[in-house]
């Protein structure tokens, strides 16, 4: 079946399942290059659904609104892992093009499925095992000792679903919410780095630098490009990781590979198979962007450059701070803006629309430069000026802003 093309513009239809803001700034790179996005959004006040035009209103649980979003599109593909894998392969039954298709996704969706597999491909990750009862969460820390990591293998984001335990007693409460479980050492990590790499259909690969990203309680709060200090094998070593993973699972699209580096090396931790919060750098730090790469994969064009623009580059997540208290008293998000426009004019910033909330990701800042403490520090005292109306006195204000 030829796929589609939008009759208006001749050019191809992408749908993306989401409405958030991977989904938004998807969008704004589908513009570049004579499209519009097609989107199925929760909620008309979700981050895409305020900016594309071609929204529809549905729930990605639901066989018949992805149909839906199916109809006339070239290609369906996601902003994040959560539509059951059955509908994807009705999509795929009825000639829709799903990318990446279902097979390869559920080794994003189910953190387990992705165990098994790196286990048989012989790929490095840290000790694990599924557990069901109480007795084999011991049986697995008496082999890896407390603490021990328990996840629930689907459904987690932003490190929801994610529980560090010190005994069976609290591993009994989460088996009885959520049943089996997967079961990980806690690994004695150095720090945690995203080897990103995208894949088309026909097979093509491109890879960026790897980075390093820094969490804090579960959500990425910082990333650096490329990660500091890290040796050329180890790198290398990650970027052909993620190729072999995308090659072996079929992935089609963007694929992150989050990995923890430890003494003796790499593990990988979990994969996500969409544009990803470690690579938002890439807008201005790269030729090619994450987001435009992810369109080029799925429609199988062939994928842009990933050199980057600068020898050093920076995003800082803004996560919901102080200004988000219905008591705020300083600067309001207009005059924020303002104020890090001049004080910061290198800076660029990403503010994806949303409602604001404590911990929520409402924006991202990237800088570029020379030199990692300075390019870092701009960045994080820009997010954090943003999420908190506090200015780092290393930058002080002057009265003329
Ligand atoms: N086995 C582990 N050992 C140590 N820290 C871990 C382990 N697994 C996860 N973490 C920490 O928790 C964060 C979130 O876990 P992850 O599995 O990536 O869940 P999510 O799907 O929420 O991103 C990781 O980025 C890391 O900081
Ligand atoms: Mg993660």
């Amino acid at each position: 079946m030829n796929a589609p093309l939008d009759q208006h513009t001749g050019l191809p239809v992408v749908a993306m399942v989401g409405g958030g803001q991977l989904s938004r700034m998807t969008h704004q790179a589908a513009i570049a290059l004579g499209q519009s996005l097609r989107v199925l959004a929760g909620d008309a006040a979700e981050s895409a659904a305020l900016v594309a035009a071609d929204v529809q209103l549905g729930d990605h649980r639901e066989l018949a609104d992805l149909r839906r979003l199916a109809e006339g599109a070239t290609v369906v593909t996601f902003d994040h892992e959560h539509v059951p894998t059955e509908h994807l392969r009705a999509l795929e039954a009825a000639g829709h093009r799903v990318a990446p298709g279902p097979a390869a996704l559920v080794h994003a969706q189910d953190k387990l499925v992705l165990r098994r597999a790196l286990a048989e491909a012989g790929e490095p990750q840290p000790a694990w095992a599924e557990v069901a009862t109480v007795h084999q969460v011991a049986a697995f820390a008496d082999e890896v000792g407390w603490p021990i990591v328990l996840k629930t293998p689907r459904g987690g984001y932003d490190g929801k679903g994610v529980f560090v335990i010190d005994g069976p007693d609290e591993a009994a409460d989460l088996l009885e919410e959520h049943g089996a479980l997967l079961a990980e050492e806690r690994v004695a990590m150095v720090r945690e780095l995203a080897a990103q790499v995208a894949r088309s259909p026909f097979g093509q690969v491109a890879v960026w630098p790897v980075v390093e990203t820094v969490q804090r309680d579960g959500v990425c709060n910082e990333v650096y490009a490329p990660a500091p200090g890290l040796a050329d094998e180890l790198a290398s070593a990650a970027q052909e990781l993620a190729v072999r993973i995308a090659d072996r699972l079929g992935v089609v699209g963007m694929l992150a590979v989050e990995l923890f580096e430890t003494a003796e090396g790499i593990v990988v931790n979990e994969l996500a198979m969409r544009p990803h919060n470690s690579g938002h750098w890439t807008i201005e730090g790269a030729r090619t962007s994450q987001f435009e790469q992810h369109l080029r994969a799925v429609l199988d064009y062939p994928l842009g450059s990933t050199a980057m623009t600068a020898p050093v580059v920076v995003m800082a997540n803004v996560l919901g701070g102080a200004t988000a208290d219905a008591d705020f008293a300083g600067p309001s998000l207009d005059e924020r803006v303002h104020h890090l426009m001049a004080h910061w004019p290198d800076v660029k910033l990403h503010w994806y629309g949303k409602g604001q909330r404590r911990g929520r990701k409402l924006g991202h800042v990237t800088a570029l430069g020379e030199e990692l403490a300075e390019v870092r520090a701009r960045a994080v005292a820009a997010a954090r000026y943003l999420a908190d109306g506090v200015v780092d006195p290393a930058f002080a204000f002057d009265d003329e802003h």
